[in-house]
């Protein structure tokens, strides 16, 4: 065997090890977290004069792939993805391997198809018909594309004069809603606090009359709404705003409406996901994040636009004959709706893995998350040292230990949190939920099971007794 392919089967080897594809190694790491100036001393990472050794390489990617958080790891539920999706896997490898982009089909022949087919069958699940969409990089910025498209469709002159002599222009999302709002308002010149924050109910929904009554307030303070985006799936608690209410409000006042399904857009796939997202084929446009729930590489994002032709009509129209060329397959050049030049092949993972799993495939690794989420909302509520914080609609769970050792409910937290991650058993996300502290447990990996659960809390029950019994300096010393 040749040296090449010697090193690739070493490869192949340690990826196996790492994923664990066999699900043997239950009782590894999912972390192994490290201070950055002791991780610097195991990274040997400087760049040296003459190069290395394809065995110098290998133990580099050993010591990275020891020193990384194991998001394949069935412990891992700190963030909004999780787990390892061979067909998808395969997708990325070979996506590297082509090395192209995306913007014409000249040089990415088979993947413009294949970004074309999906495309459409993504906008047919959700209800536009006559729809179109792009593949981009992250919700954020499938976010900013539908916030640019809305601004242009409200002032198209803005794309040759600027903002200059345009009137205050106002956003609304939910107090739940992602942060890329907040950048993209800075980045599209309408300013940051020109996003309205609509007041959310008990479970995190946008409330549909506090909506009204803002876009009332905004207009006869002569300022002039272009967007409201509802969330599917908010970062924190899973919430799902009333699509089909607050679409009425936007309709009537003619303002764009976005739905922002980064997180919990794929549940789409399945009954009970469709039912959460009513509403949906009423919406302008809708990000879409295959790498969180369709458990696909990172990235892998869409977003879907009601409207065919939209996307290109917002762009400045250049002089690009350098690139797109007048040729018969110029009406399969995809880069003429995209905000990128370079654009990675990202539809591939995906096409795989759907083929792969198929709509039924897909639509039980929906109901599994579901499930999931479920059993653990049960195991906190059965629980005495535990409270549930909110009651999930969707596959976030978030909760709280109640300690009794007399220290603040609020610092015990987070220090269960970090003694968590720092026995490397498991790993689990917080944030706040008003001033609480909150845990916040997702099930973003159907080939986990209820064992894995069980194990979580026992690896969580572990580290809330130990601060118990040596308290929260005790557990830092
Ligand atoms: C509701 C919501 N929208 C948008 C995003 C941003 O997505 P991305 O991380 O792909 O940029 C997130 C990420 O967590 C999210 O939860």
């Amino acid at each position: 065997m040749n040296e090449n392919r010697q090193v690739l089967f070493r490869v192949f080897e340690l990826i196996d090890r790492y994923c664990d594809l066999s699900k043997e190694a239950s009782d590894s790491q999912v972390v192994d977290p490290l201070p950055p100036e002791l991780l610097k001393n195991r990274l040997d990472l400087s760049i040296s004069e003459n190069g290395t050794t394809y065995d110098n390489l290998l133990e580099l990617v050993e010591s990275y792939l020891a020193s990384c958080v194991n998001t394949t790891h069935r412990q891992f539920f700190n963030q909004l993805y999780a787990g390892m999706n061979l067909p998808a896997f395969i997708g990325e490898i070979i996506t590297a391997l082509t090395n192209t982009s995306m913007y014409t089909y000249e040089v990415a022949p088979a993947a413009s198809l294949i970004e074309m087919e999906l495309i459409d069958k993504m906008c047919s699940i959700v209800g536009f018909d006559n729809g179109e969409g792009t593949f981009l990089t992250g919700g954020s910025n499938a976010n900013l594309m539908a916030m640019f498209s809305a601004r242009n469709r409200a002032f198209p002159e803005v794309k040759q004069k600027g903002m200059r002599n345009i009137d205050v222009l106002t956003v609304f999302a939910s107090d739940q809603s992602h942060y890329s709002f907040d950048t993209g308002a800075n980045l599209l010149g309408i300013g940051s606090d020109n996003i309205r924050k609509i007041r959310s109910d008990k479970l995190g929904r946008m409330i549909p009359e506090a909506l009204e009554e803002a876009i009332d307030k905004s207009i006869k303070a002569g300022e002039k709404p272009v967007l409201v985006a509802a969330t599917s799936g908010t970062t924190m608690l899973g919430a799902f705003d009333p699509i089909d209410e607050i679409a009425s409000i936007a309709e009537k006042y003619d303002i764009w409406l976005h739905v922002d399904g980064a997180f919990g857009g794929s549940v789409v796939l399945c009954d009970k996901g469709k039912k959460l997202l009513k509403g949906l084929e009423s919406a302008d446009s809708f990000t879409w994040d295959p790498h969180k729930l369709m458990n696909i590489p990172l990235m892998c994002s869409a977003l879907l636009v009601k409207k065919k032709g939209t996307l290109a009509s917002n762009l400045t129209t250049l002089d690009t004959k350098y690139i797109f060329h007048e040729n018969d397959t110029r009406f399969y050049d995809l880069g003429k709706s995209s905000i990128q030049c370079g654009r990675r092949v990202d539809v591939l993972k995906l096409w795989l893995a759907w083929k792969y799993f198929g709509d039924k495939g897909y639509k039980r690794r929906m109901e599994k998350l579901f499930s999931l989420a479920g059993y653990a909302t049960r195991k906190v509520e059965s629980d005495s040292r535990l409270e549930l914080l909110v009651p999930p609609q969707s596959i976030a769970v978030c909760f709280r230990y109640i300690n009794e050792n007399g220290e603040d409910t609020d610092e015990f937290n987070l220090a269960l949190r970090e003694g968590l991650m720092k026995s490397g058993k498991s790993l689990v996300n917080y944030g706040y939920l008003g001033k609480k502290v909150a845990i916040r447990f997702v099930a973003a990996n159907p080939d986990v099971d209820y064992g894995d659960i069980d194990q979580f809390f026992n690896n969580l029950f572990y580290v809330a007794e130990q601060i118990d019994k040596i308290g929260i300096e005790g557990l830092r010393d």
